[in-house]
């Protein structure tokens, strides 16, 4: 049993509806690793309640003041980085590598936000009368709700938070539940860098009712999600109909193309890299490889070479290269992929079956899998799998390539792998993503650059960098006239 789930208003507590939810290892899924006691509308008022009233002094501090909290937490998620990393590798099946890569990622994106606490909040603009001063403010919003996944149950919920707090907000905290002991963690890390009681608030639970209890919250004045579209649509009619700002960072089916005058070996590395990292559990993998005709079988060949050194198992151990998906559930929906992949005529390239030897211990795992003879219109090439998957289809040129990678719902992330610098500023502008790259990944982000997706991948608002002020701020105009 894990006792005081919850954070609320500098509190632990248990939930209190008396519902128990079980954690397995996803590696070993007889591992238990405990209970958590879900939460009531009741945790989720009272923590919307001393939000409120917990703004009241934070919006007064300075930014610098909120800062230095941000600062303090970056230390301690350092200090703590491999008892954290450890927990949610056992929680969620992450690679302990990858999972001790994503804290020290979010002690980078503290300190960023740290220092966005010593930058300007407005600008002086000119009047048209010369007594006038006039000059905006950003303004903290009030009480935000941040509903987080599970695929980066640290770096996410960290780069909501440290901007909406060095802002001046104040939040409450909804964790997916397949990561609530990752959060717990968290918020001890807050906790324990001093933030006033009521500041920051997390309450785990359904996402049916805590989730959707924050969303319809009259006190809560913007929600910021990241996860499925089908949640997304229904939050941001909600946040509509409540009068709140929305953040929604959705799905994507992110292409790669890589043309005849490209550097195969390294198209071939990030395609098979930036769809098997995290078992294709980002919402940036690589997911669609697109192939000039000409040097299709030359690249196809790197990519064998690539795929077949990857070594599947438990990733608490360093020399693992992939570990399993998540959940049953991820596991039931990625092999349900794969067999709707071969219903529908696309071959095997490599892999496709999952793991069942003893040394598995009846773990989520499933071989790296890539489809060859794929029309863009199949379901696999469609549809967001979350899983270690992709597809590669081969068209005749650029223009078929580009065309192809636009058509889809999507548009997270596209990237492009040449050495024609006409074509690389051609993608650039002409992809219908809101994160390109030019001969690199699809996946990854900085903290100090914007982040989201176009089309169905957002809500059209961005996060990290600068952009998160954005959000997490109103703009307020000041006029003084002065004789
Ligand atoms: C994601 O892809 O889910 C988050 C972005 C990243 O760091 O890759």
């Amino acid at each position: 049993m894990v006792n005081n789930l919850n954070y609320i208003g500098g509190r632990w507590s248990e939930g209190s509806t008396g519902n128990r939810y079980e954690h397995f290892n996803p590696a070993n899924p007889s591992e238990s690793l405990g209970f958590t006691e879900m939460s009531s509308l009741g945790d989720a008022e009272e923590a919307v309640k001393v939000a409120n009233t917990a703004f009241a002094d934070w919006k007064n501090r300075s930014s610098v003041e909120r800062g230095e909290y941000l600062r303090k937490a970056a230390d301690l998620l350092e200090a703590n980085v491999e008892e954290i990393a450890a927990c949610a590798t056992k929680e969620m099946g992450k690679r302990i590598v990858e999972m001790r890569g994503e804290v020290l990622r979010a002690a980078t994106i503290l300190r960023y936000y740290a220092q966005e606490g010593t930058r300007k909040i407005g600008d002086v603009i000119p009047s048209s009368n010369p007594n006038n001063t006039l000059y905006t403010v950003r303004e903290p919003l009030g009480v935000v709700a941040m509903i987080t996944p599970w695929n980066f149950p640290v770096a996410i919920p960290v780069w909501k938070i440290a901007p909406a707090l060095v802002y001046g907000n104040t939040v409450v905290w909804k964790p997916s539940q397949e990561t609530a002991i990752t959060a717990v963690k968290i918020a001890e890390i807050f906790e324990k860098a001093g933030l006033p009681k009521g500041v920051l608030n997390l309450v785990n639970g359904s996402g049916s009712l805590i989730g959707n209890a924050f969303v319809e919250h009259l006190d809560v004045k913007a929600v910021s999600f990241t996860g499925s579209n089908a949640v997304g649509k229904t939050i941001a009619s909600k946040a509509v109909e409540t009068g709140k700002k929305y953040q929604l960072e959705l799905g994507g089916k992110n292409p790669l193309v890589v043309l005849k005058d490209a550097d195969l070996d390294a198209a071939a590395k990030a395609a098979v890299e930036g769809c098997m990292k995290q078992s294709g559990q980002r919402c940036t993998a690589t997911s669609r490889v697109f192939v000039e005709e000409a040097i299709y079988d030359a690249f196809m060949d790197k990519v064998l070479g690539f795929v077949q050194d990857i070594k599947v198992g438990d990733g608490i151990q360093e020399a693992i290269t992939m570990g399993p998906v998540a959940s049953k559930n991820q596991f039931e929906t990625v092999t349900s992929y794969i067999k709707k992949g071969l219903e529908e005529g696309a071959t095997l390239f490599y892999g496709g079956k999952t793991l069942d030897a003893p040394e598995y211990n009846g773990g989520y795992f499933i071989e790296p899998t890539i489809f060859e003879n794929v029309t863009n219109d199949m379901t696999i090439a469609q549809e967001e799998i979350f899983g270690p998957v992709f597809v590669v289809i081969k068209v005749a040129n650029y223009e078929e390539g580009l065309a192809q990678a636009n058509d889809t719902i999507y548009g997270l992330s596209a990237s492009l792998f040449t050495t024609d610098l006409n074509k690389a500023f051609h993608f650039a502008k002409n992809s219908e993503v809101g994160l390109v790259q030019i001969n690199g990944e699809t996946g990854g982000a900085e903290p100090q650059a914007p982040f989201g997706g176009m089309k169905e991948s957002s809500s059209g608002t961005r996060e990290q960098g600068t952009a998160a002020m954005e959000f997490f701020t109103a703009y307020k105009t000041v006029t003084i006239t002065t004789k």
